[in-house]
């Protein structure tokens, strides 16, 4: 196994078959890399579904998410990520549209600590994914503004992203996710590095601020983690797995030719459960 750092974060990691790995010694460092560096980039991978989720669970348990109409029909753990309509119907969710910057289930009590994304059809241009490192963002605020965030928490919000960037979910899954709080900083539960966790996509607000005055605070700290130094932007090829990190990195997606089609598959990983409330 090789490994090349992509920017100031992320990591090619080389010369590994995602559905052969099971080596604990291979798996443990690949889960301190990934913890330590926000994101691992494996290439010219061949993998059927059952493989996604085999290599998935090496990190941990796999969330079944709540769009059952997205999720892959044979393999609930694999969320279909798509543009394609098979009967005039979606295959999968997010379609071919701009997705803004968002943690994947940062809505969620228990929230995901990583995803899994494997691309198997993709357009010739476009429908890139940036990630942002908000461990990096958060490390290099001045200690003053780094005292400022001490004891903040977010407001977090699904209905918030989907009247944004998604479609509407049905009543049973408003149920399922009502708005929830964390810490504005989160503490990595694997790293122990913290992390600015909040994102304009999925964070309706501040606990105790009225809405203008939260919108301002939070976008100033998104014009921080914005900057050039903290994005890596990742052009897919067919083949790519991109493992992230959903409690020190943020991503969106770029917008693609909706004539062309778009395959990704994705599992969502959880934190170990001593660990699942975010910090
Ligand atoms: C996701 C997501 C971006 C993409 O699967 O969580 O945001 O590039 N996908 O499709
Ligand atoms: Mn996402």
């Amino acid at each position: 196994m090789e490994i090349r750092p992509l920017k100031s974060f992320g990591i090619e990691v080389i010369g590994v078959d995602l559905s052969h790995t099971q080596d604990p010694e291979a798996v443990a460092y690949m889960h301190q890399l990934w913890a330590d560096n926000g994101l691992l980039l494996f290439r010219n991978q061949r993998l059927e579904e059952c493989e996604v989720i085999r290599f998935s669970r090496l990190f941990g348990e796999l969330e079944i998410h709540v769009r059952e109409e997205y999720l892959s029909p044979n393999h609930p753990e694999l969320l279909i990520v798509s543009n394609v309509k098979k009967n005039g119907k979606p295959i999968g969710i997010l379609s071919d549209h701009e997705v803004g910057w968002h943690h994947d289930q940062i809505y969620l009590p228990r929230p995901a600590v990583g995803s899994l994304l494997y691309s198997v059809k993709i357009p010739d241009s476009g429908g890139n994914t940036a990630f942002c490192d908000q461990a990096g963002a958060y490390e290099a605020l001045p200690v003053s503004k780094k005292r400022e965030l001490e004891g903040v928490r977010a407001v977090h919000s699904y209905e918030y992203f989907n009247r944004q960037w998604s479609e509407p979910t049905s009543e049973m899954q408003k149920k399922r996710t009502p708005d929830v709080t964390h810490p504005l900083v989160r503490t990595h539960p694997i790293s122990g590095r913290q992390a600015i966790y909040a994102d304009p996509g999925m964070t309706s607000g501040i606990e105790g601020m009225n809405k203008a005055d939260g919108h301002a605070f939070l976008n100033e700290l998104y014009d921080w983690c914005l900057q050039p130094q903290f994005l890596y932007e990742h052009k897919w090829r067919l083949g790519d797995a991109v493992m992230w990190d959903n409690a020190s990195t943020m991503h969106r997606r770029g917008e693609f030719d909706p004539n062309a089609e778009r395959i990704m598959k994705r599992t969502t990983i959880l934190p170990p459960p001593q660990m699942a409330v975010p910090i």
